[in-house]
């Protein structure tokens, strides 16, 4: 069996492409009921069906036995295989390889203290800096970055270097155990070490916090390879990591929109040309990963590839990756440049005006998407259509529930002329006129609870949440410190669903716990969610408040109050609300 640890943002990228649905319906035949598919539970043994599949959470759970969880639970428990087995069955149903960490890999970055190894390559990415400007060799670096039209200032924005030819300039200033972590010294076979970079142009690559976690190294002739980068380790993953993203926001916080170029080259000479809000992948196909870290700082991404065949694989690829993260108001655009040019040479050849038309001209995701089906499908014959129906849906049911979903669906029916499309589910969507039963249930809940279970059904809850803005040392109700644990986890992980957030929690001491909230019936409708979600939140300040309150005068009455808890309760007192 291969070694390395399965990665956790490739699971959650599986939980994301696989329909639970689909997986159980293949094992345990299932039958649509309302919004939810139940069956009767192959767990225990029962003469009516209390085993219910959710499509929106991608989970199951049963009434009856109580067994419930995500994809990868539901293989474990049915064919009896551990964690690992059951993710490598699940990739295979997927259709898709599972990826390991390298094994010096990111496996516990967090936990080992790594600030020092951040220091080096601060201080590595300035001795570079300084050696293109003091080392006589470097003068070769200085004509070629001339000769490519990059000014000295945008050197300087992008910290850009020069890696002396020496076999040992950085063993001879640094630490080696250190210079080794970080991959800028690479081991001898027969024993000792030398330096990685020689002889090169030096990108320094920030993370969004400006720490410099890896270098891309350029040569300054045709030979080969052209570019070198950094090895993965404890700072660096190229799946998390863009190009020129520090940058961008140091120019930028909020950037309209962000373009995603190929190469170190092409996001420096934009940025010469005033294009300062493009990032280039580092050699390696845009992640899921990238894609969400992306859309934290803007709500449109432009992928910018070459026009050729490969260029258009990228694209396709680049647009898979995509799909999941597309919830409303987010906008992706794929602009395919005219062979043989990449951004670099375009905007030098055609100015910055028509290289701005092009990109506002670029296809939207939603005709891309279909005009390169259709292309390799053909619309003209019944079965091509059929086909076209077929490959798209698995596509777009990927993406997260909302007007676009619905859009793109809409159009697979207008185009395959297929009225009898299985979109239900979002019909059902559409359509919220089921029986309201039980809502005793939910009154008799707490406000904290229901918000919490709000939160954990639908994790995009966290954004909303983050845009009140509440103050939460202010805040004091039950089950606060968990309530915050689980939106920090949602905040940074940024689950697509429950099932992914459950994935998140397995073994976590509160698993049991937030899977009770991942089960509980609390019947809103779907667009109802946002403002009962609203209202607890609101109950939930205002509880605190009278919580906070009751405190502070309990304590007047016992031992009295300082003065600042004095004025506290005047404030609380005061406040409306
Ligand atoms: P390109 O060959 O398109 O590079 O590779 P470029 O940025 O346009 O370079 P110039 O214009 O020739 O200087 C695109 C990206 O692929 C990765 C690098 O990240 C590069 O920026 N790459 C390419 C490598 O990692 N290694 C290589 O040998 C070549
Ligand atoms: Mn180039």
């Amino acid at each position: 069996m291969m070694s390395g640890r399965i990665s956790s943002s490739f699971i959650n990228d599986l939980l994301a492409r696989v329909d639970i649905v689909d997986l159980i319906d293949s094992r345990v035949p299932l039958k649509k009921t309302g919004s939810n598919y139940v069956a009767r539970c192959p767990f225990h043994t029962e003469k009516t069906p209390s085993f219910s599949v959710s499509a929106k959470k991608q989970f199951f759970h049963c009434f009856g036995c109580g067994a419930s969880g995500n994809a990868i639970t539901f293989l474990m428990d049915y064919n009896h295989l551990d964690f690992v087995e059951a993710v490598e069955d699940l990739a295979a149903f997927a259709g898709i390889e599972v990826q390991r960490e390298s094994d010096v890999g990111t496996g516990l970055p967090e936990k080992k203290d790594i600030s020092h190894l951040y220091n080096l390559m601060g201080s590595v990415a300035a001795f570079y800096a300084e050696q293109l400007k003091q080392n006589p060799e470097a003068k070769k670096a200085v004509d070629y970055l001339k000769v490519r039209g990059v000014s000295g200032e945008i050197a300087k924005s992008f910290m850009l270097g020069y890696a002396p030819k020496d076999w040992n300039s950085l063993s001879d200033r640094y630490d080696a155990k250190d210079l080794l972590e970080t991959g800028l010294l690479v081991a001898r076979d027969g024993g000792g070490t030398h330096d990685r970079f020689r002889g090169r142009i030096m990108f320094p690559i920030r993370n969004k916090r400006g720490h410099v976690v890896g270098f891309g190294a350029r040569v300054l002739d045709d030979s080969l390879p052209k570019y070198l980068n950094s090895p993965e380790t404890p700072l660096f993953s190229k799946s998390n990591e863009v190009y020129g993203l520090y940058e961008l926001l140091n120019a930028k916080q909020k950037p309209a929109r962000i373009l995603i170029v190929e190469g170190y080259m092409d996001v420096v000479a934009l940025a010469q040309f005033g294009i300062n809000y493009a990032v280039a992948a580092l050699g390696t196909a845009i992640s899921k990963t990238h894609v969400e870290l992306l859309f934290r700082f803007s709500q449109e991404l432009v992928f910018c590839l070459d026009g050729d065949a490969a260029g258009r694989q990228a694209a396709w690829r680049a647009m898979e990756s995509v799909f999941s993260s597309i919830k409303d108001g987010r906008v992706v655009k794929i602009m395919l440049l005219p062979q043989p040019h990449d951004p670099d040479s375009l905007v030098r050849e055609q100015g910055v005006e028509q290289f701005e038309q092009r990109m506002a001209e670029a296809a939207t995701l939603s005709d891309y998407f279909f005009g390169q089906l259709t292309a390799d499908l053909g619309l003209a014959t019944v079965e091509g259509r059929a086909q076209l129906v077929e490959k798209a849906r698995r596509y777009l049911e990927l993406l997260p529930h909302g007007v676009f979903r619905e859009m793109m669906f809409a159009k697979l029916e207008t185009m395959s002329g297929m009225a009898a499309l299985d979109v239900s589910l979002n019909k059902a969507k559409l359509n919220p006129s089921r029986p309201r039963k039980g809502m005793g249930q939910v009154r008799r809940t707490s406000p904290s609870r229901v918000a919490l279970a709000l939160l954990v059904q639908n994790p995009e809850l966290a954004d909303l949440l983050e845009q009140e803005e509440l103050d939460w040392s202010d805040l004091d109700f039950p089950g606060c410190e968990m309530f915050r644990e689980i939106m920090s986890i949602i905040l940074r992980q940024n689950p697509s669903n429950v099932s992914v957030l459950l994935e998140q929690l397995r073994g976590h001491q509160d698993e049991r716990l937030v899977t009770k909230l991942a089960t509980m019936e609390l019947l809103v409708p779907d667009d109802g969610i946002k403002a009962e979600f609203l209202g607890a939140v609101k109950a939930i300040v205002s509880g605190s408040r009278t919580i906070r309150i009751e405190k502070l005068i309990d304590k007047e009455q016992s031992e009295g109050l300082d003065a600042s808890e004095r004025a506290l309760l005047k404030k609380l007192l005061s406040s409306s609300n």
